[in-house]
């Protein structure tokens, strides 16, 4: 079977797992769960139909396919975001109407189905990536990643209402105050009047970064966790930090030490081709984890002063004369086929 096949059963597998998520774990009014019924309907026709590609590996359906499970990928993701927001009433009829145009574009597929057939029983949906070519996030529209497992599943190392508050209310805060920042650019944008540039760019960074790690930190935790690192990952902590011992006492030093408010971090230098720890105050200070720089300018008086002294404007100004575009593009290209799934 073709790779992109396969990823489309895992696919399904992961939307079906998702619903099971949310008959278990939210509260859904019979709208929502009329909706949870389709979207069921549809990921498992997609499955099936992924499945059957296995002896056609030229046929057209394959791109076809895809294409589908994009679009009520995107559907999807609007869906959840409605679950998770008819908890607040306030804000439940702001995002109906999108799910509902969107669930009308929808039974197409599912209508192809004779006889529906019930997803296996599942436990709870893995972090893995679906779909490589999933749409991007729109201006403004970052969503809640649903958690991977339930509220009390950490227990006795996380207790519930910790997990409640932490996911359900402090994390949505940096969604919503992201999607603001992101929403007031663009409007600075289209105005041209950037005087709060530097409010909206600090409330991108915290934000942003703040979703970012989050959505990196619920999955990387689970019920059945614990234990050690194995094959490659095992491999690279002990060629770098000697053994895993020795990276779980920097990691943990690290963590223990961060000044106020922040996180301890294992990363991947694409660079220097070897892992590293490092923290971060707050969650930015001012950047976004999980980006690739491609561009930058050093605005340090170190690189201007001695010719243009104290007007740095002079110097951004200028500067754009002699940007090597050729070698963002290639940044740019490598860059972009990295794809996690987007929230
Ligand atoms: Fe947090």
């Amino acid at each position: 079977m073709v790779e992109e096949a396969k990823n489309l059963l895992d696919w399904s597998q992961w939307g079906r797992q998702w619903i099971e998520h949310l008959r278990r774990h939210k509260t859904l009014n019979r709208e929502l769960e009329r909706h949870l019924h389709k979207f069921e309907e549809t990921f498992t026709v997609i499955g099936r139909q992924a499945s059957k590609l296995d002896s056609t590996t030229e046929s057209d359906e394959l791109p076809v396919l895809i294409t589908r499970a994009e679009q009520v990928q995107e559907q999807f993701h609007h869906f959840l975001r409605l679950a998770q927001l008819s908890e607040d009433e306030h804000l439940e009829g702001e995002v109906r109407e999108p799910v509902q145009e969107s669930m009308n574009a929808q039974p197409a597929v599912a209508e192809e189905v004779q006889v529906p057939v019930e997803p296996e029983p599942v436990s709870y949906p893995g972090a893995r990536e679906p779909v490589r070519a999933a749409r991007p996030v729109a201006v403004g529209r970052h969503t809640l990643p649903p958690l991977p497992y339930a509220y009390n599943a950490l227990e006795p190392y996380i207790d519930e209402a910790t997990m409640q508050i932490h996911h359900n209310k402090l994390h949505q805060k940096y969604v919503d105050d992201l999607n603001t920042a992101e929403r007031k650019l663009a409007e600075a944008r289209e105005s041209g009047n950037f005087d709060l540039v530097r409010h909206w760019a600090r409330e991108l960074a915290f934000n942003g970064a703040g979703h970012y790690l989050h959505t990196i930190f619920w999955p990387s935790m689970s019920p059945n966790g614990g234990g050690t690192p194995s094959g490659d990952l095992a491999a690279a902590i002990n060629r770098y930090f000697g053994s895993y011992d020795a990276f779980k006492r920097q990691f943990s030093q690290a963590a223990e030490k961060v000044e106020g408010p922040g996180w301890a971090i294992l990363v991947w230098s694409p660079r220097a081709h070897h892992l590293e720890i490092l923290t971060a105050e707050k969650h930015q200070n001012l950047s976004q984890w999980d980006v690739i720089p491609l561009l930058a300018l050093d605005v340090w008086e170190h690189a201007y002063f001695l010719a243009y002294q104290n007007q740095r404007d002079k110097y951004v100004e200028n500067w754009w004369n002699i940007v090597n575009w050729p070698y963002v593009e290639e940044r740019f290209e490598k860059a972009r086929k990295l794809r996690w799934e987007p929230y």
